[in-house]
């Protein structure tokens, strides 16, 4: 029978910025501001329907590698979201967190995430995650690491907790838009059993109803986890 619950995470791969840009004969840049501006009614609406987890990638590890220029500008677009919207979602009950490698981006990015992360601990409603400078593999040799040193045996769920998304659900649906059906060295662990939805629309076209269409599929799909 079709599972007709709501998911619990919901991790979506906004990609597509700088083709929708592009297509505008507008620079790449503004292809990401307009990805950012579009991701923050998302996630309110993704909590809205009463989704508890949703983590969002942002930048890949991979991503550091492109021009410094595209890098740039993507810093300064970071800068002025984590100086602006924290308070909203502190009102609204959200609580932030950020996964990825934060050595990887500029120093003052990562101590506004830090200080977004503390003022929003106590938010109850959902937890938006943001993956920035994020790597699944590199995520999950880290974890091998620590377990080594500690000297562990680890299991599915003990390793689960290791992970930079340790305490959160596994992802029950993933979505990517931007075209592509890959999933670029996200959540590999935590997504093993996602359902996976592919959206033709750019990022900052994919809209609440788009959303809500993923949703709806999710809801109809059977989730058998191996069993018959
Ligand atoms: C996704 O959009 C956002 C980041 C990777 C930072 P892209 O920048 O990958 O946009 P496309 O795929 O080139 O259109
Ligand atoms: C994945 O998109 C990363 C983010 C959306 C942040 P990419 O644009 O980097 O993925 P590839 O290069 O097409 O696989
Ligand atoms: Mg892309």
């Amino acid at each position: 029978m079709a599972d007709m619950v709501l998911p619990h995470h919901v991790a979506i791969i906004m990609d597509g910025n700088g083709r929708w840009a592009t297509r505008r004969l507008m620079p790449r840049a503004a292809g990401h501001r307009a990805g950012l501006k579009r991701m923050i009614p998302l996630a309110e609406h993704v909590f809205e329907s009463g989704v508890k987890y949703c983590t969002l990638f942002a930048l890949s590890a991979e991503n550091l590698n492109r021009p410094q220029e595209e890098l740039e500008s993507l810093f300064q677009l970071f800068r002025e979201y984590f100086a602006k919207q924290i308070h909203k979602l502190e009102q609204q009950g959200i609580r932030l967190r950020v996964i990825g490698n934060l050595a990887l981006i500029p120093a003052d990015i990562a101590a506004l995430i830090a200080q977004g992360e503390r003022e929003t601990a106590k938010g109850k409603r959902g937890t938006l995650t943001l993956a920035i400078g994020y790597g699944a593999r590199q995520d999950i040799v880290s974890a091998c690491n620590s377990a080594m040193k500690e000297g562990r045996e680890v299991t599915v769920e003990t390793f689960a907790e290791m992970l930079s998304t340790g305490g959160m659900p596994a992802v029950d649906l993933l979505i990517r838009t931007g075209k592509e059906k890959r999933l670029s060295n996200f959540l590999l662990f935590e997504a093993a059993y996602a359902e996976l939805y592919f959206s033709e629309k750019m990022f900052p076209d994919f809209t609440n109803k788009h959303f809500d269409r993923a949703l709806a599929e999710y809801c109809k799909r059977d989730r058998r986890y191996g069993k018959i």
